[in-house]
């Protein structure tokens, strides 16, 4: 599913960056130029990202 329109950024794309070492939204926006257009998607890719590393945090646990 896409998250960003404006850069054709998919969950797919996001989650693996985090599997690469992303930890920040800057991180992402770097990488894959999420959020740095109209920003409508700001607040999915910060809450994918959150869940993401929350999900790596809890199978290293
Ligand atoms: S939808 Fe991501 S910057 Fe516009």
């Amino acid at each position: 599913m896409y998250v960003c329109v404006c850069n054709g950024v998919t969950e797919r794309q996001i989650r693996q960056e985090v599997a690469a070492g992303a930890r920040r939204l800057e991180d992402l926006q770097d990488r894959l130029s999420v959020a740095t257009c109209c920003g409508q998607c700001r607040d999915y890719a910060l809450e994918l990202l959150e869940r993401e590393l929350a999900g790596r945090l809890a199978v290293a646990v």
